[in-house]
């Protein structure tokens, strides 16, 4: 059965399909189509936003979800992922899974017969992207043509998905970010074999945003990089800070959008992360429209 591990695992058709099933959906949020199904959500890291939208989606759909900190598991003990995943199989429906290493999620997935969803890898963050994507379709009225800036850490898992879903969807971005957390050179590739020209590389944020629909920015140090935070702080501010002086030099009816958890004074002020342009918690909740759609789809049922 289907996985969706990377935003570019469905296609452009079928991601048109599925933020129109998550229309539907987000008007009549509840129905039977999982009925009976178990689905396992298995978390190496925390979560807020992503345990409960999924919890509360498969829920709304009359399945049962089951939770899992995969360190009180077995996994904490050393038992392959593979073997972890060949068991699994046996009892559950799919598996929704936030792990550290993207090549677990493919060992998992490999292991397995059920679908697999990335929860989040250092890799990307599909289910992110995919209801983002949709708040942005939502908010202004459509997303081909329009232009993305993302600030900050280019080389992280939600830029990396932003840029793939942005090229699949037929927007543009442009990526500010400082010397050495540029977008990795392959997403960079693949987007533009994706879309002709949808990605720019940029070390200048006043410029990025001056013609951008929305202004993106996450956390300077992602769930696993702790190690190196005073380092990244220092490299990144003050420049790539999104600020009130910042939005001043985007167009008034930009979007400000953040997948939060937010650091408030880090890369992003208060003031814009509860200010006019600021989307935030439409984005939050349309990660449980859009990922009810998701598991529908890899169940091949429709709404
Ligand atoms: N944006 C996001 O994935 O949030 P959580 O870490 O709270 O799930
Ligand atoms: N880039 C962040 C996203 C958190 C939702 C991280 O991986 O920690």
């Amino acid at each position: 059965m289907a996985d969706y591990l990377s935003v570019t695992d469905f296609s452009s058709e079928e991601m048109e399909e599925l933020w129109s099933m998550t229309d539907r959906l987000k008007a009549n949020p509840l129905n039977n189509l999982l009925n009976g199904k178990n689905v396992l959500l298995l978390f190496e890291k925390p979560s807020t936003r992503t345990r409960v939208s999924f919890e509360v989606g498969v829920n709304q759909l009359g399945g049962s979800p089951i939770y899992m900190d995969a360190s009180t598991s077995q996994l904490s003990r050393g038992e392959p992922v593979e073997d972890t995943g060949r068991t699994l199989d046996r009892y559950v429906d799919m598996v929704v899974a936030r792990v550290y290493k993207h090549e677990d999620l493919v060992k998992l997935a490999l292991s397995m017969e059920k679908p697999v969803i990335n929860a989040l890898s250092d890799l990307e963050h599909p289910c992110q992207i995919m209801a983002d994507l949709y708040t942005i379709r939502e908010k202004l009225g459509g997303i081909k043509g329009k232009k993305i800036t993302f600030i900050g850490d280019g080389s992280n898992n939600v830029c990396t998905s932003l840029i793939l879903g942005s090229a699949l969807a037929g927007a543009s971005i442009v990526v500010a970010s400082p010397p050495g957390y540029e977008p990795k050179k392959a997403v960079v590739g693949m987007a533009s074999e994706l879309s002709a020209n949808s990605v720019k590389v940029t070390g200048d944020p006043v410029s990025a945003v001056s013609d951008a629909d929305v202004i993106y920015t996450d956390v300077f140090t992602s769930m696993g990089q702790e190690k190196e935070r005073e380092q990244r702080l220092a490299t990144f501010l003050p420049k790539y800070q999104v600020n009130q002086q910042l939005m001043k030099a985007a167009p008034e009816g930009s979007l400000f959008m953040h997948c939060l958890p937010a650091h408030h004074g880090e890369e992003v002020t208060r003031e814009v992360l509860y200010g006019s342009h600021s989307v935030v918690f439409d984005q939050a909740e349309n990660r449980l429209h859009v990922q009810k759609a998701i598991m529908l789809k890899l169940f091949n049922r429709k709404v």
